[in-house]
């Protein structure tokens, strides 16, 4: 990664003064995907450093805003004036213990469907045309519609939910999504399209300004 830690923790001061959240020395990684490095920086919060700048527009977008289906943004920030690199200071959440991973990631039918119809009325009989697909490589997804119905729901509420923001979002899969408490939540809204930006915060541009003031 082209920006990492100790770019971030250089600008600490700035990151204090502005957002009034402190980062400590000790570099903690606790997670990492396609765009992004995710460290915890104590105090129930995670920093992830981005070079995905869609990811950075919408967070900024919702950032000191409580959505239900996405998680908590408290900074957006780019490190490095003309560097396309930003911070994105988010609330820690917890892993959700996935049943049928596998298949909620895939490019399923089963989860298409589960993710374009209105669920009020599923049950295990209109599922059985799945299940019968799908039982040879998930043998005990017989039963199981309340625990797909939720997570269904959760997309559409969560997609509706940024929409609301002018966010555009299509990106589910488990390694996006955590929870807090009972609650599942959106923590990546990378490759996503935001009408209506917001300026996000150059960290340079604003410290030129507090030493002038
Ligand atoms: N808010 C968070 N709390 C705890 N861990 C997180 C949080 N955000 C991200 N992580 C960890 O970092 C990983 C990668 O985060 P993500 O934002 O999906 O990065 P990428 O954009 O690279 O896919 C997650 O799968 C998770 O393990
Ligand atoms: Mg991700």
């Amino acid at each position: 990664m082209l920006i990492g830690y100790g770019y971030v923790y250089n600008k600490r001061l700035q990151i204090k003064r502005i957002f009034g959240i402190n980062i400590p020395a000790n570099e903690v990684i606790i997670g990492s995907g396609t765009y992004g490095i995710v460290y915890d920086v104590g105090n129930g919060m995670v920093l992830k450093i981005t070079g995905d700048p869609s990811e950075a527009q919408a967070s900024n977008k919702i950032a000191g805003k409580k959505l239900k289906y996405v998680n908590e943004i408290y900074a957006v920030f780019q490190i490095q004036h003309n560097v396309m690199y930003y911070g994105i200071i988010q609330k820690k959440l917890n892993r959700v213990d996935w049943i049928h991973k596998k298949l909620w990631d895939a490019e399923d039918e089963f989860m298409d469907y589960l993710r374009e119809e209105d669920l009020k009325d599923l049950n295990d009989k209109l599922f059985r045309i799945y299940y019968n697909e799908l039982e040879e490589n998930y043998p005990d997804i017989n039963g199981s519609f309340l625990y797909y119905r939720t997570l269904g729901r959760f997309y559409r509420n969560a997609k509706a939910e940024l929409e609301r923001y002018n966010i555009w979002f299509e990106d589910f899969h488990t390694g996006n999504i955590m929870q807090n408490g009972n609650q599942l939540k959106v923590i990546d809204l990378g490759i996503s399209a935001t009408g209506g930006l917001k300026k996000i915060v150059t960290l340079e541009s604003l410290i030129i300004k507090a030493n002038d003031a």
